[in-house]
């Protein structure tokens, strides 16, 4: 059984780290959520965390505009708070050197698409599923997947499809797809956590 002590990194909502959190306190994924940050001091995300009791922090460029120092006070927070599991949950930033090579190989991402599909620079909220409705899809879906240097790149742990129906909009699709990811993030991290993944 793999120590999960998790960090969160958000930028907007944080209904995918909500999922998470309530699957800690309801005991069906052995986890501990440590410390939530984020770039977005208004961000709903921050809130969420206050709700839960949980440490929030806002780091972004605006506080820290030299990059290196903000990698560094992410970096350091994450560590403070005992994290060994980082998780970007709509973080819309690069994360710097220090996190990168400090947590290598323990930071994951979610993603609303079957990568390598509808990902990379630019594909992030509503724009992934307007695309997937332009280009006919039939089938999309949800990617964890670990985190290298770009955007929506690294070794991707689990997939799973959701079905784009005829006459979707990019909001009814992109609902289904977020509803998706809330139950297939906790079983992929249930998988991680008990060492059948990751
Ligand atoms: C999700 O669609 C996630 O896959 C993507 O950003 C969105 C975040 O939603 N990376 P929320 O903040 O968890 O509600």
């Amino acid at each position: 059984m793999r120590s999960m002590n998790m960090g969160f990194l958000v930028s907007h909502g944080g209904s995918n780290m909500q999922a998470v959190v309530d699957a800690c306190k309801q005991g069906t994924l052995n986890a501990s959520p440590r410390v939530v940050i984020s770039n977005n001091s208004g961000s709903m995300a921050l809130q969420r965390a206050r709700r839960e009791g949980i440490p929030g922090y806002h780091l972004s460029a605006a506080r820290f505009p030299d990059p290196v120092l903000l990698d560094e006070q992410i970096y350091s927070t994450l560590r403070r708070h005992d994290v060994d599991l980082v998780l970007l949950a709509g973080y819309m930033k690069r994360l710097g050197e220090q996190t990168m090579s400090g947590y290598e190989g323990s930071i994951m991402n979610i993603h609303p698409s079957l990568l390598p599909k509808f990902g990379g620079a630019g594909m992030y909220g509503g724009k992934v599923h307007e695309a997937v409705v332009a280009a006919g899809e039939t089938v999309t879906g949800v990617t964890i997947h670990r985190v290298s240097g770009e955007y929506d790149t690294g070794e991707i742990l689990a997939q799973c499809e959701v079905p784009v129906y005829p006459g979707d909009t990019a909001d009814a699709l992109g609902e289904r797809v977020l509803k998706r990811e809330h139950e297939f993030l906790v079983e992929t991290l249930i998988a991680i956590s008990e060492g059948r993944m990751g």
